[in-house]
Parts: structure tokens; C-alpha cells; sequence
């Protein structure tokens, strides 16, 4: 019989509270999603609050300034600071999106933060994204050629440099396969929106000469078609790029060839 209820060690619990001591007009509080592995108990949500004027502007200045001086265990991936890496990238107020780049004032009320859905936790906000870089990988993100190597650089005209516009821009920070639906049931076996948009990306790319192969590979029941056209994966990337839209052209690529 299907289990309806949450097995009772993973019931997120009310956690520890850390209030702000003096009175400040703009006092902010951050519900942060906690869970160590080291110990026994079920996650929680710790309660933090902050003097605004005494911090920078978007939510990972926040939570740095809550590691640093309120609570030194909180743990989170970050490098960056300036959307480039990909690396902070969290469900924040009901949205995947990248801390560094959501501004604390466009979130009204308490700032509620939690790891990106669907995923292992490893600990606290930092998920564990092995099953997502290799899918990465199996899609072989790299030039491949037939043709010896030029002397100098391959070249490519500007017309077909922009082709790959839209999707080089991909920092891989997993925000929209961790909010498609598809990939949250078939993870093991749907590519999702990320390595999707990748594979576009070099099918794409006119000094690649593996258009044929790669796209041999992608020719499965649940690679490419488990995309339902939800278009979650469009809303939610921090970078504005449509890995619907490319998922799209690989089944049309496919269409093409039967
Ligand atoms: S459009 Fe496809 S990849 Fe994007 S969220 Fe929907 S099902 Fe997932
Ligand atoms: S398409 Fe956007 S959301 Fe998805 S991994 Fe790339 S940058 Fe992140
Ligand atoms: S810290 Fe690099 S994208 Fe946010």
C-alpha cells in the first residue's frame, strides 16, 4: 500500500531561535532549513534576525553575515558573489535562485530559505548534485572535431556564434532541473532542463562535428521525452535562458531525422 505520510525522521521541526537584541527598524528575519548528518535529529527550521542598515543587499550577504556573527555551523556553497558561478544557488521564498543575486528587499516578510528541492541533502543548503554533474557529463560538454586541429583557433563566423546564444550563458546552477517536475520523479533516467540545454548548446555549435552522434544519444524514451513542456525550468533560471525552448529543438532536431 502507497505510504501517504513523511517517514517521522524526515518531518522538518521547529528549531532554535536567534532574535535580534536591540530594537531596529529594519529588523529582518531569515527561516533557514537545517540538517546535519552527524547527528540523529530531523531537520529544522532555525530563526534568525538581522539589523538591515548593518547589511549588504541580497539574501547570500545575509546569510554570510548570520554564518559570521550569529551562528558559525550554518552551512552553504558559495564563491562568486556575482551570479557567475552558479554555486549558491537555493530555494528562496519558494523559488529556485541564486542568493547572491535576490535582493532581500524584493522579499516581503520573514526570508525563507530552504536547500534546492528534490534533492539529497548534504548538509543544510548544500545539496548533493552528483547524479546532476554526471548527467552533465554523459552529454560530453566539450568541442569534439573530426578535422585536425587548426594552427591557431577554430574559427566561427558571428552568424554562427550567435547561434549558440541563450545557452552559453549557463553557469549550471541547477536552479531549473530542480524545479521540473519530470526530473523530480525520473532523475535516474530524464537528462532534465540543465544537461538538456548543454546538449543543445554543442549540437548547436557549428566547429562541432559530432551534431549526428550526440544526437544518437539523446534518442530515448526518457532522455528528451520525459519534458512535459511545464516550462518550470524557464521560470525559474536566475540567467533568463529557456532550457524549454532548447528541449524543444532537440525533439524537433529528432523529428527531423525519422
Ligand atoms: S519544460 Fe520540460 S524541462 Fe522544463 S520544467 Fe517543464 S518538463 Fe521540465
Ligand atoms: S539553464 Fe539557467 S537555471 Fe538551468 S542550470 Fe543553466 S543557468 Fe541554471
Ligand atoms: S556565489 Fe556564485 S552565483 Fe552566487
Amino acid at each position: 500500500m502507497a505510504e501517504l505520510t513523511l517517514p517521522k525522521n524526515s518531518k522538518v521541526q521547529k528549531g532554535k531561535s536567534y532574535p535580534l537584541e536591540s530594537d531596529s527598524e529594519n529588523k529582518k528575519g531569515f527561516s533557514i532549513y537545517r540538517w546535519n548528518p552527524e547527528d540523529k535529529d530531523n531537520p529544522r527550521m532555525d530563526y534568525y534576525e538581522i539589523d538591515l542598515s548593518k547589511c549588504g543587499p541580497m539574501v547570500l550577504d545575509a546569510i554570510i553575515k548570520i554564518k559570521n556573527e550569529l551562528d558559525p555551523t550554518l552551512t552553504f556553497r558559495r564563491s562568486c558573489r556575482e551570479g557567475i558561478c552558479g554555486s549558491c544557488a537555493m530555494n528562496i521564498d519558494g523559488v529556485n535562485t541564486l542568493a547572491c543575486t535576490k535582493s532581500i528587499e524584493d522579499i516581503k516578510g520573514q526570508v525563507k530559505i530552504n536547500p534546492l528541492p528534490h534533492q539529497p541533502v548534504v548538509k543544510d543548503l548544500v545539496p548533493d548534485l552528483t547524479n546532476f554533474y554526471e548527467q552533465h557529463k554523459s552529454i560530453q560538454p566539450w568541442l569534439k572535431t573530426k578535422s585536425s586541429a587548426p594552427e591557431e583557433e577554430w574559427y566561427q563566423s558571428k552568424e554562427d556564434r550567435e547561434k549558440v546564444d541563450g545557452m552559453y550563458e549557463c553557469i549550471m546552477c541547477a536552479c531549473c532541473s530542480t524545479s521540473c517536475p519530470s526530473y523530480w520523479w525520473n532523475s535516474d533516467k530524464y537528462l532534465g532542463p540543465a544537461a538538456l540545454l548543454q546538449a543543445h548548446r554543442w549540437i548547436s555549435d557549428s566547429r562541432d562535428d559530432f551534431k549526428e552522434e550526440r544526437l544518437d544519444e539523446l534518442d530515448d524514451a526518457f532522455k528528451v521525452y520525459s519534458c512535459r513542456a511545464i516550462m518550470n525550468c524557464a521560470k525559474a533560471c536566475p540567467k533568463g535562458l529557456s532550457p524549454a525552448k532548447a528541449i524543444a529543438e532537440i525533439k524537433k532536431e529528432l523529428a527531423l531525422r525519422k
